[in-house]
């Protein structure tokens, strides 16, 4: 029986390592390659456990079943203790979790720790049941349909929608060909960072239970070349325009007083109004306007009403953390022009 389950079990892991899994899953993402190796190792492994176990199982159910005039009352083998065999499957599995382990711990942080290698920040926002990309340059988010240019690493901020904060959900942004998968969290903002690396059209599926909506919530990703992509994005602003849609967010009339309100709500937790150097999590807004040591913000670019509106609008990331954006923080159009009319205000 040993032997048998051995042949089975050296068939099945020959089968996993030479199985093609990108003919059935095309690999379409920098991720692709790496989430692969681990799944094969894992595969690998896992397969001589499930035949053994298993196979052992059957066969002492089947081998050492009563039989017609055996007696019912029969004890069987006294037996205990078997040191060699028990230290040997407590110690390899052991070895190859650790192994196991090790190559996540490497491969994980890839695509989730900060990166300064992507060309751009995509929004992604889960709602019940569509998902909202918002793409930098566009006034207008795109619905379910997201566009890549290929070979271009990109980062995608995931977030749920909090539009209506009773029915806000747990949604999950999962891409197989890419190789991704992130749940979309309200109120919490998780980046991530992949490149494209195959051109076509894949899926993404929302893989959390998210209301009566879910099994319908399948968006779709197209990896284009750079021309067309550039094509798609030209478009898309043309079609904006000409259906008339509301331009930039208009922050002139802004009222301080009804800024400094929203400050105090929304604000205060990660912002103090002291100089730059008072920091909470994020640094004190008092001299936002009028700081010489610090004239850029943290996007690089000078302080400037339309510049503050739109890390407002759009959030931010930094090196001390990740600022949402405006519709994770709850606000209007109006209160992100008053804030801005605050902050101006402001000279400590
Ligand atoms: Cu959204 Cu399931």
């Amino acid at each position: 029986m040993t032997f048998i389950l051995t042949v089975i079990s050296g068939l099945l892991m020959w089968g996993v390592v030479v199985f093609p899994i990108d003919d059935y899953l095309p690999r379409a993402s920098s991720a692709a390659t790496d989430i692969d190796f681990i799944f094969r190792f894992m595969a690998f492994f896992g397969v001589p456990i499930l035949v053994y176990v298993n196979g052992f199982l059957l066969y002492f159910a089947w081998r050492y079943h009563t039989r017609k005039g055996d007696d019912l009352m029969a004890v069987g083998s006294d037996i205990h203790d078997q040191p060699a065999l028990e230290a040997a499957w407590t110690i390899i599995p052991s070895i190859l979790m650790l192994i196991l382990g090790v190559i996540s711990y490497l491969v994980m942080p890839k695509y989730y720790l900060a990166s300064a290698a992507s060309v751009a920040t995509i929004e992604a926002v889960g709602h019940t049941f569509y998902y909202e990309f918002r793409y930098p340059g566009l006034k207008h988010p795109v619905e379910n349909e997201m566009h890549l240019p290929i070979g271009k690493q990109v980062t995608i901020d995931l977030t749920s929608s909090e539009d209506d904060i009773r029915n806000a959900v747990i949604h999950s942004f999962w891409a197989p060909e890419f190789r991704v998968k992130q749940d979309m969290i309200p109120g919490m903002i998780v980046p991530i960072h992949f490149t494209p690396t195959r051109i076509g059209t894949y899926r993404i599926i929302c893989t959390e239970f998210c209301g009566l909506g879910h099994s319908e919530m399948v968006g779709k990703v197209v990896v284009e070349s750079q021309a067309d992509f550039d094509a798609w994005f030209k478009s898309q602003q043309q079609l904006q325009a000409s259906a008339g849609m509301q331009g930039p967010i208009p922050i002139a009339n802004g009222d301080a007083a009804a800024g400094g309100r929203v400050f105090a709500t929304k604000c205060t937790g990660c912002h103090a109004v002291g100089p730059f150097s008072e920091r909470k999590v994020g640094p004190g807004l008092g001299n936002l306007f009028h700081d010489p040591d610090h004239p850029d913000l943290v996007t690089g670019k000078p302080a400037d009403p339309d510049d503050v509106a739109d890390v407002i609008e759009h959030g931010a990331s930094g090196d001390l953390g990740t600022m949402p954006n405006m519709q994770v923080n709850q606000l209007t159009d109006k209160d992100v022009a008053n804030l801005v009319a605050y902050l101006e205000s402001l000279h400590k």
